[in-house]
């Protein structure tokens, strides 16, 4: 740019006069001229900015969110604070075109990264290197989004976002490969091209993994061609060359993505685990390649407190006799355990391996099973707490009865598949194990348990009015996404109270979706026809034994009149009028009096309007003809003020009067499920 300056002053002083005369100027001259605007012209479309941190003490980053310098010039993007996200950008945009035709220009970066989380083997979400057209990513969400984009602008091809990912958590929403893997976003956290983390060695060509969470510093490439349009992306552990072959090679034309000037930067964000992102050195180069980091200049990282790859590290060769000894005495040890840790694991199995379990670690983590760790009885099995021997991480573990073999492989799969399924309001379920006769399911552990104790126990709190809608809203954004927005269409087939669980922030969660269809080849003889709890179960349902999503809908009608009133759908103690909970709240919308069937724990500070919509769209969903029922879509949009809630029909049908006329089984139904209606009967997953 200072040629810039000096060129214009040349111009200026000496060579005015010529253009002045132009006419009369000598041949010579005139070359001369055209020489000089020829360079004058390779000096302005040039860009050739750069700049080098070993260290980013001196760098004077944007900073925002949580992102912070240390004293000793780590660049911290997160520091060990659950959901948060950090960016930190060049202080100056940079000019990425060439101004006549808009071309893009080569540019280089290069930078040392290392990941710290509070467990050895999770971590949350990872670092992004970023090209943006603006600093201000405040509206930018934590966790799965990186703090790049939110649910909103993801994908939009306003953001003009590029951008690197070094993500360490599965989102399948976002087609994610695994949980360890880099990959190239345009736009989008559905990246355009992805490759497990690692490097491929120079001299024998092989790939070798590299573990981002392992806390240890490594460098990442990221190089593009303007001319050929080719981007490189490559990485290694810190002080190796940089690998010949990049770890990705794409071609992207960034003509459409980059806007001028752009911003570059690091993002990053954390969801559930205490993870610290770091960058300890940073290079960038516009055409040209990034100068290389000074890595005796890098700033060393926090000390890690674990502490366990060290140890192994230098006891590794002072053991291996030992070694020989040990693994005799481990022999005869184990052929005695193996009856107590003995597991079912079959071939097909071993591709679902990360989601394996092994049922020693869960004997540990629940204390064998103690009764003092139980969570919960249901009529298909026990819930468990636990914490994991290595990761420290709180899982509630579900031991489900399970005689039969047949159908068991199309379940492992289906259960490994929801355990892809990633949403805020949604139990993660993180994986399984099998054993002879059992099968144990393992999810994310609930702190504050399942919303019926606060609805129903008079020991918990009561919950406000906005504590019950935002739970409803919860619900139902939950279960929109396994009905519609998932890449499979996931049919819950039992929702209640029982089955949504409060995280520590009293978010809603639904635990339990679409096992229910283990049921359907398990042993419990109550379950083998309909799944599902009475008062939840769409009569149609009852009839033909079909769930679909608008069973589910039906469902969610209940459980949101069951959230606003206080009451079970079906009260067999109480007065006559009082039993079905719907034909109750109906009975009084038709005498215009429908608040009155409100909790009386509710008080009188509530929103009249959220409680009546909410009242009259559980009628709605509840409606005994299926047709009648609005889809989640909708659902969703009437909770939001998107949409009009429809009027209700006044020929609307009591429940109890269909059930009467259609006599199809459903009373029956009703008899011979007595036990459903007890609280004591509902299982629920991951509290
Ligand atoms: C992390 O940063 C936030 C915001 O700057 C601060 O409030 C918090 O105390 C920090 N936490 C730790 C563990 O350093
Ligand atoms: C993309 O973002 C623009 C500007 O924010 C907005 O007008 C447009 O509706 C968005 N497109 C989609 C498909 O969401
Ligand atoms: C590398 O990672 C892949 C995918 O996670 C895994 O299948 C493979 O076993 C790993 N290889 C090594 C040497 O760790
Ligand atoms: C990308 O890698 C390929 C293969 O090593 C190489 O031929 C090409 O020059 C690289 N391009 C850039 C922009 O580094």
């Amino acid at each position: 740019m200072n040629s810039t300056k000096i060129s214009n002053y040349l111009c200026l002083q000496g060579y005015l006069p010529i253009l002045k005369d132009w006419k009369k100027s000598t041949m010579p001259q005139k070359t001369l001229v055209c020489l000089f605007f020829l360079l004058l012209n390779l000096a302005v479309f040039t860009s050739d900015d750069g700049f080098t941190f070993n260290g980013l003490t001196g760098a004077n980053l944007t900073l925002d969110g949580i992102a912070s310098i240390t004293s000793n010039g780590l660049l911290m993007l997160t520091n060990k604070t659950k959901r948060m996200k950090g960016h930190a950008f060049h202080p100056s945009p940079l000019h990425f075109r060439k101004p006549p035709d808009g071309k893009i220009f080569s540019f280089s970066t290069t930078f040392v990264f290392a990941i710290i989380s509070e467990y050895a083997d999770v971590s949350g979400h990872g670092i992004v290197f970023l090209v943006s057209p603006t600093t201000d990513l405040s509206n930018a969400s934590p966790g799965p989004y990186l703090g790049l984009f939110n649910a909103k602008n993801n994908g939009n091809s306003t953001n003009h976002i590029f951008a690197v990912e070094l993500d360490t958590i599965v989102t399948s929403e976002f087609k994610d490969i695994n949980d360890n893997h880099v990959g190239i976003d345009i736009n989008s956290l559905t990246s355009n091209s992805s490759h497990t983390a690692g490097y491929y060695a120079d001299d024998t060509g092989s790939f070798k993994n590299l573990t981002l969470i392992s806390g240890q510093p490594m460098q990442v490439w990221v190089d593009y061609d303007g001319e050929e349009m080719q981007l490189n992306v490559t990485m290694a552990p810190i002080r190796m060359f940089k690998p010949r072959r990049p770890l990705l090679s794409s071609t992207i034309d960034l003509s459409s993505v980059l806007v001028d000037p752009m911003y570059v930067g690091f993002s990053s964000s954390t969801g559930s685990v205490l993870t610290s992102h770091y960058v300890l050195g940073w290079s960038f180069k516009m055409n040209g390649i990034a100068q290389a980091l000074d890595y005796s200049k890098l700033p060393s990282l926090p000390v890690l407190q674990k502490g366990r790859s060290k140890a192994l590290d230098i006891s590794l060769p002072l053991a291996s006799a030992a070694l020989v000894l040990m693994i005799v005495g481990a022999a005869i040890f184990l052929v005695r355990r193996r009856n107590k840790y003995a597991e079912l694991l079959e071939d097909w199995e071993h591709e679902y391996g990360p989601h394996r379990f092994s049922f020693k670690d869960l004997f540990r983590a629940t204390k064998g099973f103690k009764d003092k760790e139980l969570l919960g009885i249901g009529g298909f099995g026990r819930v468990y707490k636990g914490v994991l021997p290595t990761s420290k991480m709180e899982v509630a573990v579900k031991r489900v009865s399970h005689e039969s073999r047949q159908g068991m492989r199309e379940f492992v799969a289906e259960v490994v598949s929801i355990g892809n399924l990633r949403h805020r309001n949604l139990v993660q379920l993180l994986g399984y194990c099998r054993r002879k006769g059992e099968l144990l399911l393992v999810y994310d552990y609930m702190p504050n348990g399942s919303l019926d104790k606060f609805l129903y126990d008079q020991e918990k709190p009561a919950l406000d009015w906005n504590q019950r809608f935002r739970v409803i809203k919860g619900v139902a954004s939950g279960l929109l996404y396994l009905h519609e927005d998932w890449e499979k269409v996931v049919i819950h087939r039992d929702i209640k109270a029982s089955n949504v669980l409060l995280d520590n922030e009293l978010n809603a969660r639904l635990g339990d979706f679409g096992l229910a269809r283990l049921y359907d080849h398990g042993t419990d003889p109550q379950t083998t026809h309909v799944v599902g709890t009475m008062g939840y179960l769409a009569p149609e349902l009852a009839r033909t034994g079909k769930a679909t999503t608008i069973t589910d809908v039906f469902a969610f009608g209940a459980f949101i009149l069951e959230v606003a009133c206080g009451r079970r759908p079906i009260e067999a103690n109480a007065a006559e009028e009082h039993v079905v909970l719907v034909d109750w709240v109906l009975e009084n919308w038709r005498r215009g009096t429908i608040g009155e069937t409100r909790d009386p724990r509710l008080g009188e500070d509530y929103a009249v309007g959220e409680l009546e919509l909410v009242l009259k769209l559980g009628l709605l969903c509840s409606h005994p003809l299926p047709a009648a029922r609005p889809n989640m879509r909708q659902v969703m949009q009437y909770l939001d003020g998107d949409a009009p809630l429809p009027e209700l029909s006044p020929t609307y049908l009591s429940f109890s009067v269909l059930a009467m006329l259609q006599n199809e089984g459903f009373d029956d139904f009703i008899m011979s499920y007595p036990s459903s209606v007890h609280p004591s009967s509902t299982l629920s997953g991951g509290r």
